[in-house]
């Protein structure tokens, strides 16, 4: 077992399957204690029952709840509290698209203004608004202890804009870019606000593929492990505003490499024109080169 993040707790978020249920299983272990949130109850008790059968013991807590709701946030904060005397790190993972939340949508993806609208404020809900509920209610105890992790899961770039998905991309967007200018936000406090994605599509639920792919040719979600555990680690300190590709993180080499080559600005602050301001000041700035250390 990986011992490096013991003492360590954290909040994930979809952890009942898919890329949640492999980083919380990764996180368990390698020594953290975690507090696992589905909206699910039967694929919470599934990854319940695996984790204890790798010795989760009483390093996991299950919560069952919508995290779409106002009251919900500050709740599992609170039990992180009251089981593992801190929170270290939030791990924003759960995630829906317009066509999960209907099983009739039928083999083509819906148009853009075939989705519902109720359907389009949910995936709104719960990909932008549930985590900035979550890091306003994590932030108290992170700032107080001066050192937590933010960590984002959002897409890659080109879902962002691409036709057919929407507005899973666009609410992708919106959570990245929020997550860079919150990290500015946070830079001296010393937590840290990055984002981490798998860097292709990955074998969960959420991928439908053609048939002639196999689902063996997805990216494994336990690509998502090792990234996690150094960004949930001291040895990322000071390390924010990126986003890191899981499937580009090489275990062969040492960590601080792995990141430099997985690892890139957030969102895309170095893409385009940026615009003219009257104090003349660059709103890019170069000290936010990949992997530069936050001030
Ligand atoms: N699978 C991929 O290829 C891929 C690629 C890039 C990003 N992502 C992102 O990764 C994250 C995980 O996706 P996945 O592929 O594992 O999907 P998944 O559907 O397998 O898992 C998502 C989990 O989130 C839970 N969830 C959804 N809404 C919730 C709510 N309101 N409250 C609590 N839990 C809720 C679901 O019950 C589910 O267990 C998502 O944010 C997704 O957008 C996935």
């Amino acid at each position: 077992m990986l011992e490096s993040l013991n003492g360590r707790a954290v909040i994930v978020t979809g952890a009942g399957r898919g890329l949640g249920r492999a980083m919380t299983l990764g996180l368990l272990a390698a020594g953290a204690g975690v507090t696992a949130v589905d909206v699910d109850a039967q694929a919470l008790e599934d990854m319940s029952r695996a984790a204890h059968s790798n010795g989760a013991g009483d390093r996991l807590l299950v919560v069952t709840a919508d995290i779409t709701r106002d009251d919900i946030a500050l709740q599992i904060v609170r039990q992180t509290l009251h089981r593992f005397g801190q929170l270290d790190v939030l791990v924003n993972n759960a995630g829906t698209t317009s066509r999960l939340l209907r099983d009739d949508s039928g083999p083509k993806p819906p148009k853009f203004w075939e989705v519902l609208p109720a359907d389009f404020r949910r995936v709104i809900d719960v990909n932008v608004v549930a985590p900035f509920l979550l890091m306003r209610a994590a932030l108290e105890p992170m700032l107080a202890r001066h050192w937590g992790r933010i960590v984002n899961v959002t897409t890659s770039l080109d879902t962002m804009w691409r036709g057919n998905i929407q507005p899973y991309g666009g609410s992708k967007a919106a959570n990245e870019a929020h997550l860079l200018a919150m990290s500015l936000e946070l830079e001296g406090t010393g937590v840290t606000a990055n984002v981490l994605i798998p860097g292709g599509p990955a074998d969960t639920r959420m991928i439908v593929t053609a048939p002639h792919v196999e689902r063996s040719a997805l990216i494994s979600p336990d690509v998502m492990v090792p990234p996690l555990i150094w960004l949930a680690s001291p040895e990322s300190d000071g390390i924010t505003g990126q986003r890191f590709i899981a499937a580009h993180w090489d275990r062969t080499i040492p960590k601080i490499e792995a990141a430099k080559k997985a690892g890139a600005p957030a969102a895309w602050q170095q893409l385009g024109k940026q615009s003219i301001h009257p104090d003349n000041t660059p709103r890019y700035s170069p000290a936010r080169e990949p992997m530069s250390k936050g001030r």
